[in-house]
């Protein structure tokens, strides 16, 4: 008889679906049989991968394009999803984009959509489908920070801001569902192949320029397995991992200087 596979009965809804870390994450979630919802800007990419999936992995799935930037977006996700009759048991808050450059390099739009999308849409996602997840005892949140979140980011300030917020609120929350079976995760990838470089600009930068880029399967990978043993935070790449561990022991200051000379242009 074929085992029931853990996801079975279950849904997923995964932001930043179309493309790069979410795509894969996605496939990870399909893989142990959770349904999926996917939802990006992108309707044509989403449904591309939505029928892959549903087609490899025998799951259901839902693609629902839906800007999370603009104010209300994740209620219109969610109204919609309502409306569709479907239920979400895990969320898995991926989308997000960053901007390299001085804070008013770009224009404020920019700027206060990267806050709307990374944070607001976050909290607001969580928020909606958390205390189902409390009554259910299941399920949970996995949520995409990034190795950003360790320390202020000179050049590239309101990003490393806000990923520091998004890592800070899924260890809080993490304490929150402690015991009540719902499982908190924060993932933090490094540099990782996908467009969020292009979109980022990052490849200009010294950092950029040097670092190691892992391809983003392993990265979901890595996070997906982590939110199954309900793991706080869990950060790819072994180098990227040390560096995450080591950055609380160099005094402040230091630390500014060396992370605003790798954000500079090389
Ligand atoms: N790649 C890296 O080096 C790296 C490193 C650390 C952390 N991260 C984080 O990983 C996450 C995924 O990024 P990625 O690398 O996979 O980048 P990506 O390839 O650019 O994918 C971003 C995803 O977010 C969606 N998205 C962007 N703006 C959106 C909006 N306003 N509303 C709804 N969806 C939106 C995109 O789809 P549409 O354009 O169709 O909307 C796409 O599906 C992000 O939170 C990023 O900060 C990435």
């Amino acid at each position: 008889m074929a085992q029931r596979k853990p996801g079975a009965g279950q849904t997923a809804l995964v932001t930043g679906a179309s493309a790069g870390i979410g795509a894969d994450l996605a496939e990870c979630f399909a893989v142990d049989g959770y349904d999926l919802i996917l939802t990006a800007r992108s309707a044509e990419a989403l449904q591309h991968v939505a029928q892959r999936l549903a087609q490899t992995y025998s799951v259901n799935t839902n693609a629902i394009a839906q800007d999370l930037g603009a104010h209300g977006g994740g209620a219109a996700l969610a109204a919609e999803i309502a409306k569709r009759g479907l239920n979400v048991d895990v969320v898995v808050n991926n989308a997000g984009y960053g901007h390299a450059g001085a804070l008013t390099a770009s224009d404020l739009e920019t700027q206060l959509g990267m806050i709307d999308l990374n944070v607001r849409a976050l909290v607001e996602l969580t928020y909606l489908y958390w205390d189902r997840m409390l009554a259910n005892k299941r399920g949970g949140v996995l949520n995409v920070a990034s190795t950003a979140a360790f320390q202020p980011g000179p050049l590239m300030a309101n990003y490393y801001a806000s990923k520091a917020y998004v890592l800070s609120f899924s260890e809080a929350m993490w304490e929150e569902a402690r015991g009540t079976g719902v499982h908190v995760t924060c993932l933090c990838p490094g540099p990782t192949a996908s467009k969020f470089r292009e979109r980022a600009g990052t490849g200009r930068t010294r950092l950029g320029k040097r670092s190691k880029v892992m391809a983003s399967m392993p990265v979901a990978r890595a996070g997906y397995r982590a939110f199954k043993r309900n793991r706080r935070v869990i950060v790819t790449g072994a180098q990227n991992a040390l560096q995450a561990a080591l950055v609380k022991y160099i005094p402040r200051e230091r630390l500014l200087r060396i992370v605003r000379n790798v954000q500079s242009p090389a």
